[in-house]
């Protein structure tokens, strides 16, 4: 008797990665306008877009500059009286630690530069979050499933509650030994959201005070962040969503830089090392179209606001 036919274990497959041929990051380059594509749930990738490092920042290349506490070597902006960024996650001599600020504040610098030129709505309305440095290899990363970077997700914190603003991330690798960082990524938002939304209760009444008042929370935990942080844990709960949904393998190889809305966008870092990132911060309502920002999208399946 023939054989059954085998049935196909492999999950479907996404296509959300748009190329494009950029070479500069500065103010230069051609004016895309690609806004919509991107509040959409694209991943805009620039394969030939690379971060230059000089020859005495490659030493930096080596996760031994990282304090072992952190996972990243960041730099923080914005603070009153701080103009420049304050570094955190590194050891090392100072002047050493001198020129590793530098190389990141200049990375904050182009990507600014570069997302300013990409999304021209956006003008005046960005602001820069924290620039990171990823010298540590992804394997071997996570300390518990919750922080297992290496699963589907969406960006959401359990202490940083967005109160629904947007993330929108500037990623380089920077690897000089060839080695891709190796993505997966997933379903559309909306998919996802329907997903989880039947199961997820709404937060206890006056637990977003609790949070706040013991100081778990930076803020108050509104149900939009309520909702956002339990499809981040579903996701990474949920082994079958895990092997099952909708997904695609994305090598993003040295010298490629890549921008995703990453509270959209379902993503997991499966390998690779050494790693630019600079995150943007968007009010809601300063995207070209709100209604398809995560917390629209919410809403509208919700039939309610999301305070
Ligand atoms: C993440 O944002 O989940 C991790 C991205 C990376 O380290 O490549
Ligand atoms: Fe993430």
């Amino acid at each position: 008797m023939d054989q059954p036919t085998p049935v196909s274990t492999r999950p479907p497959t996404v296509d959300i990665v748009r190329e494009f041929p950029d070479t500069g990051w500065g103010d230069d380059g051609p004016t895309h306008g690609v806004e919509a594509l991107i509040e959409d749930g694209a991943v805009l990738s620039f394969p030939h877009l690379a971060f230059v490092l000089s020859a005495n920042e490659r030493r930096f290349l080596d996760p031994r500059w990282a304090d072992g506490k952190a996972k990243n070597i960041s730099l923080r902006w914005g603070g009153v009286g701080a103009p420049g960024g304050e570094m955190r996650g590194a050891a090392g001599a100072p002047d050493d630690l001198a020129a590793l600020q530098a190389m990141i504040t200049r990375y904050a610098e182009q990507s600014e530069a570069f997302a300013l030129r990409l999304f021209p709505h956006y003008r005046g309305a960005l602001k820069r979050g924290n620039t990171s440095f990823r010298p540590v290899d992804v394997a071997g990363r996570a300390t518990s499933w919750r922080q297992d970077d290496t699963r589907l997700h969406i960006d959401a914190f359990p202490s940083n509650p967005m109160h629904g603003t947007r993330l929108l991330r500037v990623f380089c690798n920077v690897n000089p030994n060839g080695r891709p960082r190796e993505w997966r990524v997933g379903e559309p938002f909306e998919a996802h959201a329907k997903r989880y939304l039947p199961a997820i209760r709404r937060p206890l009444p006056g637990s977003a005070w609790l949070l706040a008042a013991t100081g778990i929370t930076k803020r108050r935990r509104t149900e939009y962040d309520h909702v956002m942080l339990q499809l981040h844990d579903r996701a990474k709960a949920d082994a079958a969503f895990q092997r099952d949904s909708p997904q695609a393998r994305v090598d993003f190889a040295p010298g490629t830089t890549w921008v995703v809305f990453s509270d959209q966008v379902l993503h997991a870092a499966l390998g690779g090392q050494h790693m630019m990132e600079q995150t943007f911060y968007l009010d809601v309502a300063q995207q070209q179209r709100p209604q398809a920002s995560p917390r629209g999208t919410l809403e509208r399946l919700l039939g309610r606001e999301l305070r």
